[in-house]
């Protein structure tokens, strides 16, 4: 990203760089919702549940670019900081993910960058979900920027169970008893069982209703 440091103060330039970033997330979310509009036109149901977006707060910045040892300058966090525009994407299915993340990488606009398949590979906390950092353009009214935005995409389920573990970790500030963690690694098999027999269930359920047809 060119931005223009040298001509504004700090504060002009924050304010421009925020500007970019939420830009991004607006233009990311309106092809999420495109896509999802299309999808339930032709094929009647809808892949994505819900979507939710966030900019990261100047705090988490500054403590993220501190902790990978960065100054916290404009230009480092350009450079060093992914999930500056997160994006949430909700969905029923394993299979739904799948599907939503080869159409963004087929948007010929969006660059993918890096993918970290946490549903094939989870993490040992036991997290599952689909990342992948991307950059859209954003159109100023003179230059064109390719932007970082970082997309999560999980079930419905996986969702329920990263929310409850983060808030777990926040609470012990990292530091959870071994029960508890065994405990979270235990919950997150189950959503996985559940969430492969919704995905046989709503299989045959279209089976039927495809014979009734
Ligand atoms: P961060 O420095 O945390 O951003 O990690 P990273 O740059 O190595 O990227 P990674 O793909 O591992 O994680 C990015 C984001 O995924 C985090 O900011 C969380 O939102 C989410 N995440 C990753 N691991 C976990 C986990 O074990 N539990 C929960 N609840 N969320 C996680
Ligand atoms: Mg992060």
């Amino acid at each position: 990203m060119e931005l223009r440091v040298e001509r504004d103060s700090d504060i002009d330039s924050w304010k421009e760089v925020i500007l970019v970033y939420s830009s991004a997330l607006k233009q990311m979310s309106t092809k999420l919702e495109i896509l999802n509009d299309e999808f339930q036109h032709i094929h009647r149901y809808n892949p994505i549940e819900h979507i939710k977006s966030r900019i990261k707060t100047s705090e988490s910045i500054v403590k993220k670019l501190k902790k990978h040892g960065y100054e916290s300058t404009i230009q480092n966090m350009i450079q060093y900081v992914n999930d500056i525009a997160g994006i949430r994407v909700i969905c029923s299915f394993t299979s739904d993910i799948y599907r939503i993340a080869e159409m963004i990488s087929n948007q010929s606009d969006i660059k993918v960058i890096a993918v970290k398949d946490y549903i094939v590979t989870p993490k040992t906390s036991g997290y599952k979900s689909y990342h992948m950092l991307v950059t859209v353009p954003v159109y100023l009214s003179d230059r064109i920027l390719d932007t970082k935005v970082e997309i999560q995409i999980r079930t419905v389920a996986m969702d329920f169970w990263a929310s409850l573990e983060h808030k777990i970790h926040y609470k012990f500030e990292g530091n959870a008893p071994d029960y508890i963690r065994n405990e979270l690694v235990e919950c997150a098999k189950m959503v996985s069982a559940l969430d492969a027999k919704m995905l046989t269930l709503n299989e045959e359920v279209l089976g039927i209703t495809k014979r009734k047809e």
